[in-house]
């Protein structure tokens, strides 16, 4: 995403420890962040760590004689999303309120931008009747809600009160960034390797950490798709909004995508899939003393189904309409070898990447990608973050959308 202006909102509750985290994460991403308080935010956060994280005055007072910098107008029209992180039962009941009694409460009242709230209180406060009447308010005025989560609380209850962690809340809050471009598409993403087995313990795996299909799942739901995220043994966490499908092998892939095909609008083949299976697999360990001193193992090794061609071609047999996006992954000739690979799948736009190259692909948060189009055309992009690959893919795929209805 490019770097947008967001205001962070501090109020007065514990939950408030976790603000700098959230403007570390917001100006890591490369947004620019100004933070308010509230009159008793910097009883439980310092106004210099947040000033000092995010490169910019904090103010805690509507009037403001000492520095003069923070206008409440200023700021309101400065921003293009206000994350109000915590927000207590007070200031919940004073924005369904209209009460402007200081900073945060004179900036959110003023400001025409979007307003993301992540409440954190009791959890008795959260469950009352009037906090929720309050929360209700906001919401139909357009407010934006991030948990709270269940949990321990800091007040030795447990139930409903936990703030967000502040990675979640700035993924909601990119959320309400992005525009609904793929409202009403439901998207397939396949991501990480597929896992054959050999025997109980062993199995034959493609090299992939799911990183890539992971953050075109987390972009599509950002853009409001419906996402299924059909994916292989990975430990990454499932991105917010996205229903996850967890796959071992390639054949379980293959019947959970073809199943789910007719459904949806896009195909995305991030996946690695294991080209070959073991004939057979053994249900019980192979012990090395059974097969005797120093005897290797022969594995007869037959073909996997290639997926994205057969969704290539049942959609094409059933005159089907879907995105069908695939992946080349290749160690040399990178290029031709990726634009052979589009013909004989019949793909609409493969995204090829060299997986020689060690600061981008496999493993790490970067990827150099060139985007392969049937009419011959080679778009090729510079080293970035997956998520702006993501993004980029995604245009893409919007476009072929488009041109498809
Ligand atoms: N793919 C698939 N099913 C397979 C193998 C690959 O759906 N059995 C998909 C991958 O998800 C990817 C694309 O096909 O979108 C290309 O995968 P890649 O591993 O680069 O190439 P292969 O088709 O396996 O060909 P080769 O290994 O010979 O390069």
């Amino acid at each position: 995403m490019d770097p947008r202006r967001i205001v962070v909102a501090v109020s007065g509750g514990i939950a408030a420890y976790k603000a700098p985290e959230l403007v570390r994460v917001l100006t890591g991403a490369g947004h620019l962040v100004r933070c308010v308080l509230t009159r008793e935010a910097p009883r439980f956060v310092s106004p210099l760590v947040l000033e000092t994280l995010s490169q910019q005055p904090a103010g805690d007072d509507l009037f403001d004689s000492r520095s003069g910098e923070i206008d409440h107008i200023a700021v309101a029209d400065w921003a293009e999303l206000i994350i109000v992180a915590p927000t207590t039962a007070n200031l919940i009941a004073k924005l369904a309120h209209g009460i402007t009694d200081d900073l945060v409460t004179a900036v959110i009242l003023a400001t025409r931008a979007p307003v993301l709230i992540a409440p954190a209180m009791n959890v008795n406060m959260w469950e009352d009747e009037i906090t929720q009447r309050n929360l209700a308010l906001l919401r139909d005025r357009g407010f934006e809600t991030v948990g709270p989560d269940a949990g321990e609380l800091a007040c030795g209850w447990q139930g409903e009160g936990r703030m967000s962690d502040p990675g979640v809340i700035a993924e909601a809050a990119y959320r309400v960034l992005t525009a609904p471009s793929l409202h009403g598409q439901r998207v397939i993403v396949t991501a990480g390797g597929t896992s054959e087995p050999i025997d109980a313990v062993r199995s034959i795996t493609n090299r992939s950490s799911g990183k890539m299909g992971f953050a075109i799942a987390a972009e599509a739901a950002r853009r409001g798709a419906t996402v299924v995220l059909v994916a292989g043994e990975t430990p990454l966490a499932t991105p917010t909004g996205v229903e996850r499908v967890a796959v071992s092998s390639a054949l379980q892939m293959h019947e959970v995508v073809l199943r789910e095909l007719a459904s949806a609008q896009v195909v995305i083949k991030a996946a690695a899939v294991a080209d070959f299976r073991p004939r057979q697999t053994s249900e019980r360990k192979i012990k090395k003393e059974d097969l005797g001193p120093d005897a290797g193992l022969q594995i007869d090794l037959v073909r996997n189904p290639d997926i994205l061609a057969d969704v290539c071609r049942e959609v094409k047999q059933t005159g089907g309409r879907q995105v069908v996006v695939g992946f080349a992954a290749e160690s040399h000739d990178v290029i031709p070898a990726a634009q052979r690979k589009l013909e004989r799948k019949g793909c609409d736009l493969i995204v090829a990447n060299d997986v020689s190259r060690t600061d981008a692909g496999f493993n790490v948060d970067e990827n150099a990608v060139s985007f392969i189009w049937p009419e011959g055309e080679i778009e090729e992009l510079a080293l970035l973050p997956k998520a702006r690959v993501a993004a980029e893919l995604l245009d893409r795929v919007e476009k072929l959308l488009g041109e498809n209805a």
